[in-house]
C-alpha cells in the first residue's frame, strides 16, 4: 500500500520562525509509514478571481500539492488575533475555482504557536472556522496551543522543553489515529 502523504503548512515566512521549529519537531515524530511534505506558501500569488482564466503557476503548483496530500498539519502564528494573511491566501487559492476546492474531505491537525501566553488561541480558532467552511476535518482533541514558545527552544530553535516534547508526542499519536479513521 502506498504511503499516506501529510502536507505540512507553516503560516510564517520568517527564517527563524518558531512555528517552523515546532513543525520540524512534529515532522520528526511522524512514523515512517507517512510521507511528509512541507507545502511552500512563500511565493503564492495573492488571490484575485480575475486571474482564474489563466491561473498563475504558483496557484497550479499549490493546488497540486494540496490535492496530492492525504491529510494536513497546519502550524499558525497569531497576527492580530487571526491567522497571517499568507496562510489565509493559500486557503483561499486552493479552495477555488468554485466547486474545485482541493482541501476538502481530508483530516487535519492545527497547532498554534506564539511568544505570548495565549498560545495563539485566536488564530487557532479562526483557522478552525475556515477549515470547517473548506470541509476539512480538524482533530478536535487534544487542542494544541503552544504559548511562551521562546522559553521552550534553545538558541538554535530546537525544542528542548520535555513537557512540550511529551505533549507533542501525544498530539502526534492522536493525529495519526485520526488520519487512520479516514
Ligand atoms: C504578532 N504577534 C502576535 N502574537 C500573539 O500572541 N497575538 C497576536 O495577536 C499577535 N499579533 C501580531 C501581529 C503581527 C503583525 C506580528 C508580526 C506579530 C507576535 C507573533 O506571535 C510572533 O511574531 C511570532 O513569533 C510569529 O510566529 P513565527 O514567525 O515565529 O512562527
Amino acid at each position: 500500500m502506498s504511503k499516506k502523504t501529510i502536507g505540512i503548512v507553516v503560516g510564517s515566512l520568517r527564517k527563524a520562525s518558531y512555528n517552523k521549529s515546532i513543525a520540524n519537531y512534529i515532522a520528526s515524530l511522524l512514523p515512517g509509514e507517512y510521507e511528509v511534505k512541507f507545502i511552500d506558501i512563500s511565493n503564492v500569488d495573492m488571490f484575485n478571481q480575475d486571474l482564474e482564466e489563466n491561473p498563475p503557476e504558483s496557484w497550479i503548483r499549490l493546488r497540486e500539492e494540496v490535492k496530492s496530500s492525504d491529510a494536513y498539519l497546519f502550524f499558525t502564528p497569531e497576527y492580530n488575533r487571526s491567522v497571517p494573511a499568507v496562510l489565509k491566501n493559500v486557503l483561499d487559492v486552493a479552495s477555488r475555482p468554485y466547486g474545485q476546492n482541493v482541501w476538502a474531505h481530508k483530516p487535519a491537525g492545527i497547532v498554534s504557536v506564539s511568544m505570548g501566553a495565549s498560545g495563539a488561541f485566536g488564530a487557532n480558532h479562526h483557522l478552525r472556522q475556515t477549515l470547517t467552511c473548506l470541509d476539512v476535518y480538524p482533530l478536535q482533541q487534544p487542542e494544541a496551543y503552544i504559548g511562551n514558545v521562546m522559553g521552550l527552544l534553545d538558541e538554535k530553535g530546537n525544542l528542548v522543553n520535555e513537557d512540550t516534547k511529551n505533549f507533542l508526542k501525544s498530539y502526534v499519536n492522536a493525529f495519526t489515529a485520526w488520519v487512520e479513521k479516514f
